[in-house]
């Protein structure tokens, strides 16, 4: 069984693209606390999420505690509550994480408790260790369907992130297990080749997508400084397009001003958090230009004309582009102006993108 808890991607923060293992109490706090003086709670990203690194021992009932760094975890989770937000903790199925701590091995159901007991919304398990035993879509898919139940059995609503590189076709059974969004790649990394490589071409399957279930194609880079401003729009357009989950990955309390419009470019995120849900995709490619297309609720579609090229690029997007016979109003969500239908032609620079909102018939 799954609960209802993602109705459209979530939002938020994770530690591990910026800190890594580097990582404690002070810093999480910190995170919280820029989250809301950033503006970017308010913009709609709500999870603070603790990935790999918090782990201890367990103690002689076999309870996980977590290291020295993290003292008290429900003094922890009350304080990101109380700025509004929620926070997500991290394990693995084998008995070891990705990261080589503690994993949930023969603790499943004791673990998901404690998860609950200390006040976390969300839970992201990486199939890392144990991958003998993990070896099967049966195995893997047993692994996480005890994890899902065990955290439905604590009665706390509790994310479920899946993480298994899009093995086994995780898209079709994902939601059968509890999760909520399942990992479709490798790890990204904050340069344009990888980003582009997963956002474009590796994310899972479209029809996979909807409410309570996204493909995961990794948490953002944005703000990490690997890429250019034109190459961190088309990974934030990108991700939008795709109703990806949007976890940022830096450090929030140095955030650039041009990064900040980036992330809380509201219609932008309108287009991610779409109530339909679904997954845009290409409608059409010439070499290294790509239209991608994504209906929306009200009847509009969101378009992005992204530019792969080494070079700037002449664009243009029809209506058949979105599906309709005739266009009748434009909105271009990064500049915020207006365009007429007969006039839809755009520079696109290398590695940029335009990203338009149209209505039409
Ligand atoms: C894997 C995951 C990453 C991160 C690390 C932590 O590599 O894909 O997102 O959680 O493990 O060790």
């Amino acid at each position: 069984a799954q609960l209802p808890l993602a109705p459209t991607p979530p939002m938020g923060w994770s530690s591990w693209n910026k800190f890594g293992e580097k990582i404690d109490d002070a810093t999480i706090r910190a995170m919280a606390d820029a989250m809301v003086s950033t503006g970017l709670r308010d913009a709609g990203y709500r999870y603070i999420n603790i990935d790999d690194g918090w782990q201890g021992t367990r103690d002689a009932d076999g309870r996980i505690r977590p290291n020295a760094k993290f003292p008290d975890m429900k003094a922890l989770t009350d304080y990101v509550h109380a700025k509004g937000l929620k926070i997500g903790i991290y394990s693995s199925q084998g008995p070891r994480t990705c990261a080589g701590y503690e994993g949930s091995y023969g603790h499943v159901r004791q673990d998901a408790q404690s998860y609950a007991d200390w006040g976390f919304d969300y839970l992201k398990y990486d199939l890392c260790s144990g991958e003998y035993f993990y070896d099967s879509a049966d195995t893997v898919k047993r692994s996480y369907a005890e994890m899902g139940a065990a955290l439905e059995a604590t009665g706390r609503p509790i994310i479920f992130s899946l993480c298994e590189y899009g093995r086994f076709d995780v898209g079709s059974w994902g939601r059968l297990v509890g999760g909520h969004l399942w990992r479709t790649t490798g790890d990204i990394t904050d340069d344009y080749k990888t980003m582009a490589q997963i956002g474009f071409d590796k994310n899972g399957k479209a029809e996979y997508a909807g409410s309570n279930g996204f493909n995961d194609p990794d948490m953002l880079e944005i703000g990490n400084g690997g890429m250019s401003e034109d190459e961190y729009r088309t990974h934030m357009t990108l991700w939008a397009m795709s109703a990806a989950p949007l976890l940022m990955g830096h450090d929030l309390r140095q955030t650039p001003p041009a990064m900040l419009k980036l992330l809380e470019n509201r219609e932008v995120i309108a287009v991610d958090q779409d109530a339909r849900g679904i997954q845009g995709k290409a409608v059409r490619k010439d070499g290294t230009l790509e239209i991608w297309a994504k209906p929306l609720a009200d009847g509009s579609v969101a378009l992005a004309l992204f530019n792969r090229g080494d070079a700037a690029a002449r664009m243009s997007a029809t209506a058949a582009d979105a599906g309709f016979s005739a266009i009748s109003a434009v909105r271009n969500l990064w500049t915020g102006g207006t365009h007429t239908a007969d006039a839809l032609g755009f520079d696109v620079p290398s590695h940029g993108v335009v990203m338009l909102r149209v209505e039409g018939k």
